[in-house]
C-alpha cells in the first residue's frame, strides 16, 4: 500500500516539474542542428553535447498520464496517452503521442474528430502495400491536425492466439504480409512528419495476464516468425519508435529483454529509434536500461530519480543514458518533426471517409457466394436482420478505440464490474439500412432487430433476400473465450437460413468467427471493423458495384479445439490485477502494475507453426484458408516459370475467366527442403492483377534471397539451406494449380 502510493505519488511529480519548467511549445528558432541538410544522427549528436543532465532526463520518461481532461494535466500535454515536454532552449519539440491503430483516439476526451479506418487486420486484408500507405498517411495527417507529433500504432504481433481481444489490431498470420502491410502503414505515418511507432515487442499475444505471463519460446521460432514481422516492418518504414510489450519472453520482462532489445532489435536489425515501454511495462531503472530500454511511459517510476541517480553514481555510465537520449533526438530529426513543427488545423473530413470507404471497399472479403450476389436491380425486396444494422457498424475497444461521431450510434451495454471505460463497445454511424436504401430504393430494404426469432424468419420469408448481420466485438485488456459468435446469433442464422435460402450472413468481428451454419446460407461476408463509411463500402459491394477482392490475411478454422492451443493459459489470481480496482485512480493502477506481477507460464510449442502453417503441418482442414476470398468474376492461373539468381523471380499468368472486371490477388509460396525442418509451405510474395473480363496477364513476383532462408541458432545468422524447393503460385494458400521445383545452393 505504502509502495504503490509512493509510486503514485512519483509519477505524478514529473507531471508538475516539467509543466512548470516548459509551458507552452517551442519557439521557432536557429540552432545549428537547424541544418537539414545534415544526418539526423549528426543533428542529434549536436544537440546532445548542449544538453544538462536534467534535459536528458526530460527525454526518457514521460509525465504521467495526461489523459484528456485530468486535473492534474500537465500544460503542455495535448491530451494523448504520454508525451515528453519541448526544451525550448534547445528548440526541440515536445513528443505528443496518441494511440492511432485505426485513426487517432480519444476524440471524446478532446472534442475532436478524427476518421475511423477499418481495422488493422481489415487492412492487411487487402494485399494492398499502397493503400496501406495511404492509410498510415491519413493517421499522421489526423494526429498532426490534432496537435500531436508521434503515432501509437503499428501493432503487428501474429496471432499465435487468435482470441487475443487485439487481433483486430494486428495484420494476420504470415510475417511477409503482416510486415509490409504495416511497414507500409508506418512509412505513411511518417510521411507526416510524425514518429510513427512498433508495437508490442514482442510476443505480447494474449491479453490474458499480458502483465505477468512468462512466454517459453525458442530462438529460432520467434526469429522466423512474430520477430520477423517486426524486422520487416522496420526495414519499410525506419519507424522512429518501437513500444516493448508488457509480458515477459523467456524469463525476462519484454522492456528489459537484453536479447529481444539489444541483440535482436538494436544490434541485428540495426533499429535506430527509442524503445519506449508500453505504458505501466517498465520494472526497473539500471537493468531495463542496461538491457535496451530507452524510454518510460507513461511516468517516471525508475527512468526519473532512480535514473539519473543510477547516472550520478555511475551505475549508468553517461555513455548508456546519451544513446538513450540520442536514440528520441534522432527520430524527431529523421521523422522531420524538428524541421515541420505540427500545426493544429480541422481535419478534412471528407478527405478521411473517402480514403476509410476505399480501404473497406480493398479489405471486406466475400467468403461464400451460392450465386445469391451481387444483388440484381430486379431485386424486390431485402430485409437486414439483426447486429443493428439500422444503426451502424461496429469498431475494435480499448486503447485503439476510435470514438464515433456524435457518440455510439448504438447504447453500450452496462459496463460490467471493474470493466474500463475505454472497453465500452462503440458502433460508427454507418448504417447498413441507410446506405442499402439509398443504393435500392427506401421501400426495398427494411430491417428488423432479430430478438424475435419468429418474427426474423417471417420477415426473411417474405423478402426476396435476408442479410443477418453477425459481429463480436474484440478489445484491448480481454481475450475471447471462443471464436463462435456470442449470445443467439448462430440461432438466429440458422432460424433466418432455414426461412429463406437466399441468406447472406455479413459479419462484422475482429479475428476469425467459427459457422456452424456454412452450409445452410447463401452467401457469407467478412466485413470486420470496416470504418466510418463502412456501410457505404458493404452496400457497394453487395450491389455488385465494386467487385470484391480483398482475401484473408488470417485462417478460419473449423472449430476452437483446431487452434494450437484450445485453451487460453489464464493466469493465477494473483498475476492477473491489470485492471484497475473499482475506483483506482489510473496512475496509482499503472504504479503498482510496475512493480512486476508474480509470471505465470506459457509455452508456444507450436514453434514455427503460425497460423496457416499450423493447419498445413497438422493436416487440419479449415473453414477457410490464409489468402482465400472470392469475386464475382473467376481467375486462372498458368505457365510459371522460376528464374533462380539473387532470390527468384516468379512468372506466371493470370487470366480473368469471368465476365467482370476484377483484381486478383495473385500468391506466391515455396515449400523448403526437409532438412530445413520447416512447415510445410510460406508466402514468399504476391502481386495484385487488374484484369479486364477475359484478358490475361503475365505477372512477375519478384523473391528477395531473405525470403527463402531460416534462422540458424548455432551460428546466429539466417541461411539458404541447399536443395529442392516447390514454388506454387495461385489464388489462395489452399487453392496453388502451379509448382514448380527449383534447386537452390
Ligand atoms: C496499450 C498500448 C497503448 C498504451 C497507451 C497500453 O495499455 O497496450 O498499446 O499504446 O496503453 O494507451
Amino acid at each position: 500500500m505504502t509502495l504503490s502510493f509512493a509510486l503514485l505519488t512519483a509519477l505524478l511529480a514529473g507531471a508538475v516539474t516539467a509543466s512548470a519548467q516548459f509551458p507552452g511549445q517551442a519557439q521557432p528558432q536557429h540552432f545549428a542542428w537547424s541544418d537539414s541538410t545534415l544526418s539526423p544522427d549528426a543533428r542529434a549528436d549536436m544537440v546532445l553535447k548542449e544538453m544538462t543532465l536534467d534535459e536528458k532526463m526530460l527525454l526518457v520518461h514521460g509525465q504521467g498520464m495526461p489523459f484528456g481532461q485530468r486535473s492534474n494535466k500537465p500544460t503542455e500535454s495535448n491530451g494523448g496517452a504520454g508525451f515528453t515536454p519541448s526544451i525550448s532552449r534547445l528548440g526541440i519539440p515536445a513528443i505528443q503521442m496518441a494511440d492511432s491503430a485505426y485513426g487517432v483516439t480519444r476524440g471524446n476526451a478532446a472534442g475532436r474528430y478524427s476518421t475511423a479506418l477499418p481495422n488493422n487486420l481489415a487492412a492487411a486484408s487487402s494485399w494492398d502495400p499502397d493503400a496501406a500507405y495511404e492509410y498510415g498517411q491519413l493517421i499522421g495527417r489526423e494526429l498532426r491536425n490534432q496537435g500531436y507529433s508521434m503515432s501509437l500504432g503499428g501493432g503487428v504481433n501474429l496471432p499465435r492466439e487468435p482470441r487475443n481481444g487485439r487481433t483486430f489490431e494486428y495484420m494476420g498470420d504470415d510475417p511477409l504480409l503482416a510486415g509490409t502491410l504495416d511497414g507500409n502503414v508506418e512509412r505513411g505515418v511518417q510521411s507526416q512528419h510524425i514518429i510513427g511507432d512498433l508495437k508490442h515487442y514482442a510476443l505480447n499475444d494474449q491479453e490474458s495476464g499480458r502483465n505477468a505471463v512468462n512466454v517459453n519460446i525458442d530462438k529460432r521460432s520467434m526469429r522466423e516468425t512474430d520477430l520477423l514481422a517486426f524486422q520487416i516492418a522496420l526495414g519499410i518504414s525506419d519507424a522512429g519508435g518501437v513500444m516493448c510489450s508488457y509480458n515477459r519472453v523467456n524469463g525476462d520482462f519484454a522492456c528489459e529483454n537484453s536479447y529481444l532489445l539489444n541483440d535482436v532489435l538494436k544490434k541485428d536489425l540495426k533499429f535506430k529509434g527509442f524503445v519506449l515501454s508500453d505504458w505501466g511495462g517498465t520494472h526497473s531503472a539500471a537493468k531495463a536500461s542496461h538491457n535496451g530500454l530507452d524510454m518510460e511511459q507513461p511516468g517516471q517510476v525508475f527512468f526519473g530519480d532512480e535514473l539519473k541517480k543510477a547516472v550520478e553514481s555511475g551505475d549508468i555510465s553517461q555513455d548508456e543514458l546519451n544513446d538513450h537520449v540520442h536514440r528520441v533526438l534522432r527520430a524527431i530529426f529523421a521523422s522531420g518533426l524538428f524541421d515541420n513543427p505540427v500545426v493544429k488545423q480541422v481535419p478534412d473530413v471528407e478527405g478521411g471517409a473517402a480514403v476509410a470507404e476505399k480501404m473497406a471497399e480493398k479489405s471486406i472479403v466475400l467468403l461464400k457466394n451460392n450465386k445469391v450476389l451481387p444483388l440484381g436491380a430486379s431485386t424486390r425486396s431485402v430485409v437486414l436482420i439483426g447486429g443493428h444494422a439500422d444503426k451502424g457498424v461496429l469498431t475494435g475497444g480499448g486503447s485503439a478505440q476510435v470514438d464515433p461521431p456524435g457518440g455510439s450510434a448504438v447504447p453500450p451495454p452496462a459496463a460490467a464490474p471493474g470493466q474500463m471505460s475505454f472497453m465500452r463497445m462503440a458502433w460508427l454511424p454507418s448504417s447498413p439500412l441507410r446506405a442499402l436504401q439509398s443504393r435500392f430504393g427506401e421501400s426495398k430494404v427494411s430491417y428488423v432487430s432479430g430478438d424475435d426469432l419468429d418474427a426474423a424468419a417471417a420477415a426473411a420469408k417474405k423478402a426476396d433476400v435476408a442479410i443477418v448481420f453477425g459481429y463480436v466485438w474484440e478489445s484491448e485488456g480481454m481475450d475471447l473465450k471462443t471464436l463462435a459468435l456470442p449470445d443467439e446469433q448462430n440461432k438466429l442464422i440458422e432460424t433466418v437460413a432455414a426461412a429463406n435460402p437466399k441468406t447472406i450472413v455479413v459479419l462484422e468481428t475482429g479475428s476469425p468467427a467459427l459457422m456452424p451454419w456454412i452450409d445452410k446460407v447463401g452467401g457469407v461476408i467478412e466485413a470486420w471493423y470496416p470504418g466510418i463509411r463502412g456501410a457505404e463500402a458493404l452496400a457497394k459491394i453487395v450491389a455488385g458495384d465494386v467487385n470484391p477482392t480483398g482475401k484473408l490475411a488470417i485462417t478460419f478454422p473449423k472449430s476452437d479445439a483446431d487452434l494450437p492451443h484450445p485453451t487460453i493459459v489464464m493466469p493465477p489470481p494473483e498475476s492477473q490485477p491489470h485492471r484497475p480496482a473499482p475506483g483506482q485512480d489510473i496512475s496509482s493502477f499503472m504504479a503498482t502494475m510496475s512493480k512486476g506481477l508474480p509470471p505465470f507460464q506459457t509455452t508456444f510449442d507450436e514453434k514455427l507453426k503460425v497460423g496457416y502453417k499450423w493447419y498445413d503441418a497438422e493436416k487440419k482442414d479449415v473453414l477457410f484458408p490464409f489468402g482465400f476470398g472470392l469475386s464475382y468474376t473467376t481467375y486462372a492461373y498458368s505457365g510459371l516459370s522460376v528464374k533462380t539468381g539473387d532470390g527468384l523471380s516468379v512468372t506466371f499468368t493470370v487470366k480473368n475467366t469471368g465476365k467482370l472486371a476484377g483484381t486478383e490477388i495473385a500468391q506466391v509460396y515455396t515449400s523448403l527442403p526437409d532438412a530445413a525442418g520447416e512447415p510445410p509451405k510460406r508466402l514468399i510474395g504476391w502481386t495484385r492483377v487488374d484484369l479486364a473480363a477475359g484478358e490475361s496477364k503475365q505477372v512477375t513476383v519478384p523473391v528477395t534471397q531473405d525470403r527463402l532462408t531460416i534462422y540458424d541458432e548455432a551460428s546466429d545468422s539466417w541461411k539458404l539451406v541447399p536443395g529442392s524447393y516447390s514454388v506454387m503460385a495461385g489464388g489462395s494458400s489452399k487453392d496453388l494449380p502451379l509448382t514448380r521445383q527449383v534447386n537452390l545452393q
